[in-house]
């Protein structure tokens, strides 16, 4: 089983965020102790029944099995090795780091760079590819603080960046390349990657498809969505972006997150706990 990036107090809060729920709140409709949520929702280790599971998950919109099997730790995706792909740590972030390699053109896209670079130098230089793109999929620090120093080594790269986020690039923001819902952009050959905005996480969090890879960045992980931080965007808007933008994906389509395992369309749709209208 591989470790998810949240565990049922992660996906509580955020589920109880969203809805503006309180423990008092979700005790009352759901007949679950308000101190044994709020114990959950402060990590420690979550002993909801499948009754009390099921109660929360009414209440709170999401779906039953989907959230048991989480308090239960039964499931976690496939292991996926990408055959293209380089992930590396980033240091002192928790955040994932990836490098597409694409083999027919010979050109490298970094997505996220963030903590200390030397990974990601080394990285690129193990593979002699022409870095094209450096895509960034939201402003948060640990997805793009290293871009600077990226950007500095390989002029020649583009930035790539929803303008709703770009500001967290400072002086570097004029140079970015602003994408808009739906854009694509060459990649070599007759390759694109598509920029998908899915607003929630923060206003400008963008995914990417490339090939049949999207990486998702803080929206959507395997088993939960990233938090609602967006000023103008809302936890509706998250879940809205997922369905609406990538549940629409071939089933398919690999998923690399900002954190945590990489993961499948057709098994976020079976079991992710957020989405409870999806079988
Ligand atoms: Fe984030």
């Amino acid at each position: 089983m591989l470790p998810l990036e949240d565990d049922p107090g992660d996906i509580l809060r955020k589920a109880m965020n969203g809805r503006r729920f309180t423990a008092d709140h979700l005790a009352h409709g759901s007949g679950v102790p308000a101190h044994r949520i709020s114990a959950w929702i402060r990590g420690e280790p979550c002993d909801a029944t499948r009754e009390e599971c099921d109660a929360i998950a009414h209440i709170l919109d999401l779906k039953p099995s989907a959230f048991a099997d989480a308090v239960a730790r039964r499931w976690s995706p496939h292991s996926i090795v990408h055959p293209h792909i380089d992930t590396h740590v980033q240091a002192p972030h928790p955040s994932n780091g990836y490098v597409y390699f694409l083999d027919s053109c010979k050109r490298a896209i970094l997505v996220d760079p963030a903590g200390i670079a030397e990974p990601i130098f080394r990285v690129l230089a193990d593979k002699a590819y022409h870095l094209q793109y450096i895509l960034v999929t939201h402003k948060h620090a640990d997805h793009c603080d290293a871009v600077a120093e990226i950007a500095h080594a390989f002029p020649d790269a583009r930035i790539v960046m929803h303008p709703l986020d770009a500001h967290a690039l400072g002086p570097l923001e004029a140079s970015v390349l602003r994408v808009r819902d739906g854009d694509t952009i060459p990649v070599g050959d007759e390759t694109v990657i598509r920029a998908l905005h899915t607003p929630g996480h923060t206003d400008g969090s963008t995914s990417y498809l490339l090939q049949s890879t999207l990486f998702s960045g803080d929206t959507l992980f395997a088993g939960s969505v990233g938090g609602a931080y967006g000023e103008l965007s809302t936890y509706d808007d998250i879940l809205h972006s997922i369905e609406g933008r990538l549940f629409t994906l071939p089933e398919e389509t690999i998923v690399m997150p900002g954190h945590g395992p990489p993961t499948t369309i057709a098994e976020e749709r079976i079991h992710n706990p957020f989405f409870p209208h999806h079988l």
